[in-house]
């Protein structure tokens, strides 16, 4: 495709999977509004429809919480083709949700938003929320400033390695029968396993029993895993939210402290062992021993250290389009099993511009790469990271978004 018809595939793929005043992740697969997938929609929209960005993120803030948690979907409207729906998560927001968040891209979204089209009358009441859902995971989320997800599904990263030591320990005995709805979309030799689901099933249940009682989860919940990804995104988008506050007139006091908090969090992810940031299991202190894309957020996040830039050359070395979710050189990679291998168009998006801000060569040649790629092989969902296939999904929001947000953002778009 020559940039021009990539441009006109990624705004139609958007405004096919809008349903108004939120897109879905892409139909029959991804039939609601999810959390990390919209903060990339705005910022696509952001590009064309600038009004219909600032509602995208309006529509996410919705469901937030009384206690500030941002759910990782809305069930806006019921669709038989999803599983666990909202009587599984059984959750009393005011939208039915799930009851557990996503890294929140939707802070750095908001700046960009603003950047677009600033509108001081949308951003101000966005902004307190979204204050609110970083106090949320402070008190919440952090241990020693580190961000830990309470389910694989939390982090955005579902069948990711590093779960694969808190999963192992968890026996899903009496998940009793569910019929999964992903594997009628999708080849199953795509998507995570039976033996993960039965995990992802039973740790939904298990907290739902609990009455989604967050800080009985702290100390309780069998599944505790701090995650450098969302470290990392929550460490940007509190450095957004600061930036933004003087021109909204707020006062960002109590996320600068937040902040320090989880900058000293993030470095305490280094393991030493494999000279790499890294998963921990906090109920065992383990750590996952994997190079995954999440640990090349750092520059994004802003605490790069020595030897990331070693390892980033390596795997893209090894994957000519981009980050591969999971190194190559790991006995676990799998090409196209979701986390376990496959490029993401937006963590390239995530990491190359952590790394063009850094003033490092390596962001503009992912930015081109990932252009190459979607030109080539379209708006899947993931791709192989060797050949640059498309896999999983087909028209999906989050590439058209990166399309016109970044790889390819530029001229005027009808
Ligand atoms: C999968 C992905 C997650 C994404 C969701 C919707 O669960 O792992 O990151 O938000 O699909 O696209």
């Amino acid at each position: 495709m020559d940039p021009d018809a990539c441009t006109a595939m990624a705004v139609e793929t958007m405004r096919r999977n809008d349903r108004g005043a939120y897109t879905v992740p892409t139909a029959g697969l991804y039939p609601y509004q999810w959390n990390w997938d919209s903060a990339f929609a705005a910022m696509g929209f952001a590009r064309f429809d600038p009004a219909r960005a600032w509602t995208e993120l309006e529509t996410l803030m919705v469901g937030q919480w009384a206690d500030g948690m941002v759910p990782h979907i809305l069930f806006h409207e019921a669709d038989d083709g999803y599983f666990p729906g909202p009587e599984v998560w059984g959750c009393a927001g005011p939208v039915p949700s799930s009851g557990i968040t996503q890294p929140p891209v939707a802070m750095t979204a908001l700046r960009a938003v603003w950047g677009a089209a600033p509108d001081l009358g949308r951003a101000g009441p966005l902004w307190d929320a979204m204050a609110r859902w970083a106090a949320w995971f402070a008190r919440h989320r952090t241990e020693g400033g580190a961000v830990f997800v309470t389910h694989p599904w939390e982090s955005g990263r579902d069948n990711a390695p590093d779960w694969d030591g808190a999963m192992a320990a968890i026996d899903p005995a009496g998940v009793g029968d569910y019929v999964r709805r992903d594997t009628g979309h999708v080849d199953a030799s795509m998507r995570p396993t039976k033996a993960d689901y039965d995990r992802y099933v039973w740790l939904v249940r298990r907290a739902r029993d609990e009455g989604w009682d967050a800080e009985g989860m702290r100390g309780r919940h069998p599944f505790r895993v701090a995650d450098p990804g969302t470290t990392f995104i929550l460490m940007r988008g509190l450095r957004d939210l600061i930036a933004l506050g003087p021109a909204l007139g707020r006062d960002a006091a109590a996320l600068e402290g937040i902040a320090d908090d989880v900058a000293a969090g993030a470095a305490a992810l280094w393991n030493p062992e494999i000279g790499c940031f890294d998963a921990r299991d906090l109920r065992t202190g383990a750590f996952a021993g994997a190079v995954t894309s999440a640990a090349f957020l750092c520059w994004y996040g802003g605490a790069a250290r020595g030897g990331m830039d070693a390892h980033l050359a390596r795997v893209l070395d090894a994957a000519p389009y981009g980050v591969p979710s999971l190194d190559p050189a790991d006995a676990r990679f799998d090409a196209r099993r979701y986390w376990r291998g496959p490029v993401w168009p937006f963590m390239n998006q995530m990491i190359g511009t952590g790394l063009t801000e850094a003033g490092l060569p390596a962001g503009e040649r992912l930015r081109g790469v990932t252009r190459d790629l979607l030109a080539a092989s379209g708006m899947a969902e993931y791709y192989d990271p060797r050949d640059g296939a498309p896999a999983g999904g087909r028209s999906f929001t989050w590439p058209a978004a990166v399309w016109l947000s970044w790889a390819h953002a530029e001229g005027a778009i009808p």
